[in-house]
């Protein structure tokens, strides 16, 4: 549903009028900036992408399935940036809605950014979690970021500028017990985005694998239904960050030709204390003490 349509030159947010006055007021350093198209933008990461882009200049499609929310944030960016903003519900588990958005990406000529957001965790012991709540992991981690990549890079490459940002993980560097599918479709995300990265290498195309480490959002909250509420506390507080900040360092880190991203020195100690003996060890009583595995 389009959410209608504002001119770039009216309406203009205070602070969108400032930036304007500069040559290049978006991360890709593009003269008009086209479409982004952001999945999972209802919460957390995906919404603050949304924000960001917005401010910089990109109109949008906002997807994930609770389209109130989208509705609600499509109205608010409108107003506040002057873009124009089109809201896709869609449930990234199921085929048919990954069709759904894969044509939209098709049919978007002036597509310059994809951001493959959308997931959640699981928790608890790979034998014992359903089936059915694995594959729709696989579904929404992997399935759809492969087709709406496809789909985006055509476009892309065409148009010789565009840029993908597949949301990976720190838990795609190690195993985790209790996570199996979660860091196995995560790191299938990392591993996917360097090599595409190099494939696309001279067409204008940039893809950056983001790996965040703990950040607040409803992520650890409960809400979807195979993952026990988190216990935050377990991990100490000056190793969260908030998603602005992941979103930030993210996009200021694509014109440096970051591929795979670790946004956060914080986050880079932690891999290196993760990859000790001595790190796991600890990591695997903390997971234990939590009833997690
Ligand atoms: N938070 C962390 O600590 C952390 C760390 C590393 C990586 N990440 C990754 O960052 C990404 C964003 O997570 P977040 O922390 O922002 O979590 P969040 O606040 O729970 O947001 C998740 C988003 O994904 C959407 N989503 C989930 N399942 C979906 C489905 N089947 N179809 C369509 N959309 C779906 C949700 O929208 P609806 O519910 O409205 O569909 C929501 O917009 C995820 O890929 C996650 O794995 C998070």
């Amino acid at each position: 549903m389009k959410q209608g349509i504002a001119s770039f030159n009216s309406g203009v947010h205070p602070e969108r009028k400032t930036i304007d006055l500069l040559k290049h007021d978006n991360f890709m350093r593009c003269e008009n900036p086209g479409v982004a198209l952001v999945t999972g933008a209802s919460a957390g990461i995906g919404k603050s992408f949304a924000h960001q882009l917005a401010f910089q200049g990109f109109n949008l499609i906002l997807v994930a399935r609770r389209k109130e929310l989208l509705d609600k944030l499509a109205e608010s960016l409108q107003q506040e940036h002057g873009i124009i903003v089109e809201v896709l519900a869609a449930d990234l588990s199921k085929s048919n809605d990954i069709a759904k958005v894969e044509k939209k990406i098709s049919e978007t000529q002036n597509l310059d950014v994809l951001v493959n957001n959308a997931g959640f965790g699981g928790s608890g012991k790979f034998s014992e979690a359903p089936i059915e709540k694995e594959m729709e992991m696989r579904a929404v981690h992997v399935d759809a970021p492969i087709h709406f990549c496809r789909a985006a890079v055509k476009r892309m490459v065409k148009r010789g500028r565009g840029t993908i940002i597949n949301l990976s993980s720190l838990a795609s560097f190690f195993p985790i017990p209790g996570a199996v599918m979660y860091s196995a479709t995560k790191a299938f995300l990392k591993e996917f985005s360097a090599s595409l990265a190099m494939e696309l290498f001279g067409t204008g195309v940039k893809v950056q694998a983001l790996c965040p480490g703990f950040t607040q959002t409803e992520f650890h909250s409960g809400r979807h239904n195979n993952i026990k509420k988190f216990d935050k506390s377990a991990v100490p507080k000056a190793l969260w960050m908030k998603a602005d900040e992941i979103v930030r360092l993210s996009l200021a880190a694509v014109p440096e030709n970051k591929v795979v991203f670790i946004p956060g020195f914080k986050n880079r100690f932690l891999l290196l204390i993760l990859n000790t003996w001595f790190g796991r060890r600890i990591a695997k009583r903390r997971l234990k003490k939590m009833g997690r595995i």
